[in-house]
């Protein structure tokens, strides 16, 4: 008997978002794998249209999928994204970056996972004004999200060959919360005596990553830091074109690239689709198709040493060419 197509909620969003979702979508399509595909308004045009940026609907659809494909939305990505990171209960941001062979980057040897935390810091959306000259930002650090993101950071760790797993924090300023953090990543680091496990602040991190990026495999940190260091990851690799990322929870999943709606390059068909179609990839490994998500790997790693890429990478294809290139090389 066939099995039941997997039921994906794909959220294009604003501007390049959609076109690097349909691309993402349609290699899917010719794995082989079946699929249930529903697509769910949200971002900038949506909320100009129903006066919601995330509807209810959308929401539903999101919560009720095996799986969420997501684009990027605009100025209003904040209160889409964070607010389906919460819904979907996702309490981590798993973004590897990694140089690929065939595109030309700062360090091939980059081959790191950063897993942000992602439901707390200063992304809680606890702000005040305490007067009109004065605007206060609270940063949220508990031990129980502390403790979840480490331990997912160290399971994964330890499953890969006992990787190094990195703490990045500011506990020098950060007293009070990076103590915290901290605290609890050594506990759970006395769990997996074989995990090697540093700690460093982030401002050196940054710049050991652009110096040494080799130097580090596993870092957990807290959800700001995470933001920023997982940009300059892709920085060290190629660029933002190159970089998917899952949010993950015990219920839900949702793929999202690392990048934004690139609104000075949409509608032209020159957005790389290879984070989305990465994404794709992570979510194929989410749904247990971990040999065909090795396939889109495969294809994609592929089409980048052959060159077979969009102009941002140096290539000369369109966002659907470069799709349609990796379909070609999934064998
Ligand atoms: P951005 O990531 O959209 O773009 C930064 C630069 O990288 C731009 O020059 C862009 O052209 C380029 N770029 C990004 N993705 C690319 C791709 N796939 N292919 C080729 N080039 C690519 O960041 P930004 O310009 O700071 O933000 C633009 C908008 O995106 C803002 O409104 C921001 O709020 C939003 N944003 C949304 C998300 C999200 O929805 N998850 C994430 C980040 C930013
Ligand atoms: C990201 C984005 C989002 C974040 C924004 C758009 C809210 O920058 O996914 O990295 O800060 O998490
Ligand atoms: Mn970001």
């Amino acid at each position: 008997m066939s099995k039941q197509p997997y039921r994906v909620a794909v959220i294009g969003g604003d501007d390049i978002g959609p076109e690097v979702t349909a691309a993402a979508q349609k290699v899917l399509e010719a794995t082989g794998v079946a699929f249930d595909f529903s697509h769910f308004d949200a971002g900038d045009a949506c909320l100009a249209r129903t006066g919601r940026a995330l509807p209810q609907e959308t929401l539903e659809g999101a919560l009720a999928a095996q799986g969420v494909l997501f684009g990027a939305a605009g100025a209003s990505a904040a209160q889409v994204i964070l607010r389906l990171r919460a819904e979907l209960g996702t309490f981590v941001n798993v973004r590897p970056s990694k140089a690929y062979q065939g595109v030309a980057c700062l360090h091939p040897r980059t081959d790191l996972m950063i897993m942000r935390e992602n439901t707390e810091c200063l992304y809680a959306g606890i702000e005040a004004t305490l007067t009109p000259d004065v605007v206060t930002a609270t940063r949220l650090i508990t031990a129980q999200a502390s403790e979840r993101i480490a331990r997912f950071a160290f399971e994964h760790a330890r499953d890969h060959g006992n990787q190094k797993v990195t703490a990045v924090h500011k506990n020098n300023v950060l007293i009070k919360t990076d103590g915290l953090f901290l605290k609890m990543c050594r506990q759970v680091a006395s769990e997996f005596p074989g995990v090697p496990y540093e700690e460093a602040l982030v401002d050196s991190v940054a710049m050991r990553m652009v110096m040494k990026p080799e130097q580090f495999q596993v870092m957990v940190t807290t959800n700001l830091f995470g933001d920023i260091l997982s940009d300059l990851a892709a920085g060290l690799i190629g660029g933002l074109g190159l970089c998917p990322s899952a949010n993950l929870g015990p219920k839900h999943a949702l793929f999202e690239p690392v990048h934004g709606s690139a609104p000075d390059i949409a509608g032209q068909g020159k957005a790389n689709p290879t984070a989305a179609i990465l994404c794709a990839a992570m979510l194929l490994g989410h749904l247990g198709e971990d040999k065909t998500a090795a396939r889109v790997e495969a294809a994609v790693e592929a089409c980048l040493a052959a060159g077979e890429v969009t102009t941002d990478l140096g290539g000369q294809l369109s966002t659907e060419q470069a799709a349609q290139a990796v379909i070609a090389r999934l064998g």
